[in-house]
């Protein structure tokens, strides 16, 4: 396992932070003192306070009043509850656009995005940026030293609805970026492979941001990716250092949307610019697999916070309304959804928003509060949870431990597979990644989802799942793990081209193949409906490949299909003890459960502990004491091995610990 590090900035909230945000600009004077009670019976000790007040705080261009924001403040400090607070620049006030229209978005045929919504602004735009940080500065310097203040919260979602835009700014800004990054006209050139369709450059001023109706070139398209969120985080970084100026012993952060990715801007490459990485997590009520999604962005969300603790910083009490159809949530899945976080790290339970609001786009999605009042039983399990959390104190000093597998997880690999043509076109990232974590989780194996620069040495596993963009030191770092005695599984459709978007020609996968000891030739994806069997009965779906085994044994072959008789999957004994595994297919089913048991077996992994199915099961540990988090997802009464005290019952287990139906206990182990 890599160094895990508790964080090293002042945690916003004692304990358990818990609240959400929280916008009582839409409601009266008694509405927000009703709030403050409710919030005191609630257990709230924290909320995002201001994402979208601009307009509060300069009613009209350069008028600048506070005063609503300083009642706000004293009144939760009153209360004894802590602020987030957010930077209002999310939120563009109607008077910027009449006076300026030219900073809004530009979609790919150059159409502006209309006034009003929210994140309206191109993120090169220079008036922008000399107006949100205005506005940022007169915030921070009215603010400084505020008791109330915890922590800050730049804008909202950076990127949700303008992270690719297309206006003259935005393109010269992009010839700018290539321009740094390759220096010659003639580097651009031969690194997108511009010879392809003779549509090579004579001069910076002729890219243009890849948009119109034509098919554009991958490397230029990749590029184009990376220009975007470096962009916005420009705008972070501006809004950082106007606040560290101001209030520097305050943590800053932005809320992220992790979830299988490829993300709307980097986040892997952001999360070192953040005191304390934070995410907005929203399930969709008709995925089955929902909980193991929470599991899956709760790995990815630790993997870029070092094994430290990070903040959830939104997620539903029950359904959002951006679906055709919005599912409630379960009984008992509010208390499930935000267990499963708190098992992966989170030190806190926050939501949008705390009161549903009563007009606005998002008038129907659920909330801490809803339209009903306080004396519904969503509140009432609001209130249970609030109160199960106080009693969690002592685990914001654990964070998790015991993962021995990590997956590669990159932006740039899900970003380079959807830029440009392929044998299967928008095939999403990380449906393998989330497939095999899915048999991980059913079997409790926890698994840290990192960068594919994160140090590997202590792990037993790495998975390397349709990591199709890997570089020079991805493949030399994954082949020096196997190499010093460490397994490696490598799935069909990883290493395939390098950070250029160029294949690496010579067999597939180019990055891996030496490290595998086998060696692709073509892929043979499979028609939608249709499957292959391996000779062990295992069944594969979508892809298959035409493989030699140079230097690897075969583990099992196609046994139907265009491809009977070929290799399916390899493993490649490396003479350290290294193993080096090939899927080359998507197997489905019990042949990805057996297939991964064979895995587990092969690399030495343990299950966090043994359980019955349904059962989730993570631990968070200090050096001193271990808790054992249980989550059943099941509808009947489920069990663990294992001996303690639950916290939230008092009931202490031995040797075996039973877990209601939709339960969750949380175990001081022995
Ligand atoms: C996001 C945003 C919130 C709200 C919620 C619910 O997470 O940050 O402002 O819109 O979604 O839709």
């Amino acid at each position: 396992m890599t160094e895990k590090n508790l964080t090293p900035v002042a945690w916003p909230s004692d304990g358990i932070a818990f609240g959400g945000d929280y916008n009582p600009e839409q409601w009266s004077a008694e509405t927000v003192r009703e709030d403050m009670k409710l919030m005191r019976e609630a257990g709230v000790n924290l909320v995002t306070l201001g994402v979208f007040s601009w307009v509060v705080y300069e009613p009209t261009e350069g008028r600048f009043d506070f005063s609503w924001l300083d009642g706000m403040l004293d009144l939760l400090h009153e209360n004894g509850i802590r602020v987030d607070l957010g930077t209002p620049t999310a939120a563009v006030p109607m008077w910027l656009h009449r006076l300026h229209p030219e900073i809004l978005p530009q979609d790919t045929l150059g159409h502006p995005l209309a006034p009003g919504g929210r994140l309206g602004f191109c993120p090169s735009s220079p008036i922008y940026r000399r107006f949100a940080l205005r506005v940022v500065e007169r915030l921070a310097e009215h603010v400084a030293g505020h008791p109330a203040i915890a922590m800050w919260h730049i804008s909202n979602e950076l990127g949700g609805g303008n992270a690719r835009c297309h206006c003259p700014v935005s393109t010269e800004h992009f010839q700018r970026w290539v321009q740094r990054k390759y220096g010659s006209i003639e580097a651009v050139n031969a690194a997108w492979g511009m010879t392809f369709w003779g549509n090579s450059y004579s001069s910076f001023e002729e890219i243009v941001t890849p948009g119109g109706i034509t098919a554009h070139n991958p490397g230029h398209l990749l590029d184009f990716e990376r220009f975007s969120s470096d962009a916005l985080l420009e705008q972070y970084r501006a809004e950082r250092q106007v606040l560290k100026r101001h209030t520097p012993a305050l943590p800053v952060t932005t809320n992220f949307m992790v979830g299988m990715g490829p993300d709307v801007v980097d986040y892997t490459r952001w999360a070192p610019e953040m005191d304390i990485v934070a995410n907005d997590h929203y399930t969709y009520g008709l995925d089955p697999l929902r909980h193991q999604d929470i599991a899956f962005s709760g790995d990815r969300m630790r993997g870029m916070s070092d094994g430290g603790p990070w903040m959830l910083m939104e997620h539903a009490a029950s359904a959002p309304s951006w679906h055709p159809i919005n599912l409630a949530k379960k009984p008992g899945e509010l208390t499930r959804h935000a267990f499963a976080h708190l098992a992966r790290g989170s030190n806190s339970v926050m939501y949008f928003q705390w009161r549903a609001s009563k007009s606005g786009t998002e008038q129907f999605h659920s909330a801490m509060l809803p339209h009903a009042g306080s004396d519904t039983r969503a509140f009432a399990s609001i209130q249970q949870l609030g109160s199960q959390l106080a009693r969690l104190g002592a685990l914001t000093d654990t964070i998790v431990t015991g993962a021995q597998v990590a997956f590669l997880h990159d932006n740039e690999a899900g970003w380079a597979l959807r830029s440009g043509l392929k044998p299967i076109n928008n095939p999403p990232y990380a449906a393998t990644a989330r497939a095999l974590h899915n048999a991980l989780f059913e079997k409790n194996v926890t698994v840290d989802v990192v960068a594919p620069w994160a140090p590997l040495h202590g792990y037993a596993l790495v998975v390397v799942p349709g990591l199709f963009l890997a570089s020079d030191e991805t493949a030399q770092a994954v082949t020096d793990y196997a190499k010093a005695g460490g397994t490696v599984l490598i799935t069909w459709f990883s290493g395939i081209v390098d950070p250029s978007n160029t294949v690496r020609t010579g067999g597939y996968p180019g990055a891996f193949r030496e490290l595998l000891g086998a060696r692709g030739e073509e892929f043979v994806p499979l028609a939608e409906g249709t499957s292959v069997t391996l000779d062990n009965g295992w069944r594969a779906e979508r892809w298959s490949e035409l493989v030699h085994a140079d230097s690897a044994d075969v583990i099992a072959r196609y046994a139907d299909g265009d491809l009977a008789g070929f290799p399916a999957i390899t493993r490649r004994t490396l003479p350290s003890g290294g193993a080096a595994w090939y899927l080359s297919t998507d197997l489905v089913g019990d042949g990805l459960r057996e297939f991964t048991e064979h895995l587990l077996a092969d690399a030495g992994v343990r299950s966090v502990c043994a359980t019955s199915a349904g059962v989730e099961a993570v631990r968070r540990a200090s050096d001193t004491t271990s808790y054992l988090f249980l989550i059943n997802h099941g509808e009947a009464e489920g069990w663990a091995e294992a001996s303690g005290t639950d916290l939230l019952t008092g009931t202490r287990h031995e040797s075996r610990v039973t877990v209601p139906a939709g339960g969750v206990a949380v175990v001081q182990e022995v």
